[in-house]
């Protein structure tokens, strides 16, 4: 019986074997585009290390795509044999997790994770797995308070520490707790300035403050660090689009769109498709000329009408096909939307049946023009769009949906009032406030409209 980095008893071939599998953990961390290699060194020491095979099952699951599904489906298999042969504890527990992951039972792998590391607090893995599925769970606080309950094992001198810090950082901000998610995420940059899931909350932090200048500067000073991470620096750059979109300036937005968040235009990756849909239709929504832009993602939404494995993805793909106008594709997808609606046996079927099935409905109506018919599908549901999981941020896009329709379709005194939510939490943002103002011209107040416009413009400005 071997230890890893944090104490824990790993069934291994050799020392070697669990010193490989320490990198390859960390390197997952720091969200690394070599995790894939890490993990194939720690094969190569022990073709028959049970975690392993579980962690690959898991990375082939966190693709969120149909043909990784059946990968995962085999490393499961493989693990399930070698569990067979000898195991601790933990690692049943990893093995029960991966098998409920992949029966679609993304809760009761949850619960697994969870009830992992209630006795083993240093398990990383799982705290990071159970960190994506509370996330695509839209459960926050959950996602806040797993990393809390563990963090008092926790200390300075354990590998994984900063990037422990930076998980709480990104739970603490997805719960409003800006100054301590701040204070977190800083101090993991400093521990490692290319933790870039840190780096990562900070910026939401400024997004959600409405600190655009500070998200420019924080990541204009970070991103020469980034070199060796996987796609989700793709996200990151995103990330500082959006604080240029508040600022009005598209040619940096779009430069930075062709060169940095959609540089890669041959990937299908949810992530990076969904990065691309949301700044395109933000885009699009306050009159900018994207160009043709939509075409290569509606095309890649096409093949993906029949995943259905998170709701949130299945939104941005509608999103694509409806911007694109691929009415033949639309009515394909909204009928296999039914049959997940119907699902009674995954975590995803009732978030589908709730709430993704008229959000993606909603979309497409909003792709028709049918400005009326969007807001009464998504008024009913918008308190349960948290359900499809992304953070506060992602999720934004869903409310532009609803208020920009409320304005198109004249119900002034409904987007006022989303509005005035709105900017009551983020007081700092000029779309919300330019937004307000059109609001306040539809019912006649045009002194508040100009208002709210100056206040606008005072802010871009500043
Ligand atoms: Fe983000």
């Amino acid at each position: 019986m071997f230890r890893d980095q944090h104490g824990l008893e790993m069934t291994a071939a050799s020392e070697q074997a669990v010193a490989r599998y320490d990198s390859m953990i960390l390197h997952y961390l720091g969200i690394r585009s070599d995790t894939g290699d890490r993990l194939k060194d720690v094969f190569d020491a022990d073709p028959e290390m049970l975690m392993a095979h579980c962690a690959k099952g898991n990375f082939m699951k966190l693709f969120c795509t149909p043909p990784l599904e059946r990968k995962a489906e085999e490393s499961l298999e493989t693990a399930k044999q070698l569990m067979a042969v000898g195991a601790t504890e933990r690692e049943k527990q990893h093995v029960a997790a991966l098998d409920a992951w992949c029966r679609g039972d993304v809760a009761g792998a949850t619960d697994i994770w969870e009830a992992i590391l209630l006795n083993y607090p240093a398990d990383v893995l799982a705290m990071r797995l159970v960190h994506f599925t509370h996330f695509y769970l839209g459960d926050s606080a959950a996602m806040r308070d797993s990393v809390a309950r563990s963090l008092p094992y926790w200390h300075a001198d354990m590998p994984a520490y900063g990037f422990v810090l930076g998980l709480n950082a990104f739970g603490l901000e997805e719960t409003g707790n800006y100054t301590e998610a701040e204070r977190a995420g800083r101090r993991a940059v400093e521990i490692n300035a290319k933790d870039i899931w840190a780096t990562h909350a900070v910026a939401h932090v400024m997004e959600m403050q409405g600190r655009h200048r500070d998200g420019i500067a924080w990541l204009d000073g970070l991103f020469a660090k980034w070199d060796g991470c996987n796609n989700f620096r793709y996200h990151t750059w995103w990330h500082k689009c959006l604080f240029h979109l508040e600022l009005e300036q598209f040619d940096v937005i779009l430069d930075l769109y062709d060169t940095q968040v959609r540089a890669d235009t041959t990937s299908a990756d949810y992530l990076d498709m969904s990065n691309a849909i949301a700044l395109l239709w933000r885009l699009e929504e306050v009159g900018a000329d994207i160009g043709d832009r939509w075409v290569e993602l509606a095309d890649k939404a096409e093949d993906k009408i029949h995943d259905h494995i998170f709701a949130f993805h299945d939104a941005h793909y509608m999103m694509a096909l409806a911007a694109d106008g691929r009415q033949e594709k639309i009515s394909e997808m909204l009928e296999s939307l039914e049959g997940a609606a119907a699902s009674e046996e995954t975590t995803e079927g009732p978030v589908f049946r709730d709430v993704g099935r008229a959000l993606c409905q909603a979309v497409a109506a909003f792709g028709a023009g049918e400005y009326d018919r969007v807001v009464a599908l998504l008024s009913p549901v918008r308190r349960q769009v948290y359900r499809v999981g992304g953070s506060h941020a992602q999720r934004d896009l869903f409310f532009r949906v609803l208020t920009v329709a409320a304005l198109r379709s004249n119900q002034h005194r409904l987007a006022r009032a989303l509005l005035a939510e709105r900017n009551a939490l983020n007081p700092s943002s000029p779309w919300g406030l330019k937004r307000e103002a059109e609001a306040l011209d539809g019912l006649g107040e045009a002194a508040a409209a100009e208002d709210a416009r100056q206040r606008a413009a005072a802010l871009r400005a500043a």
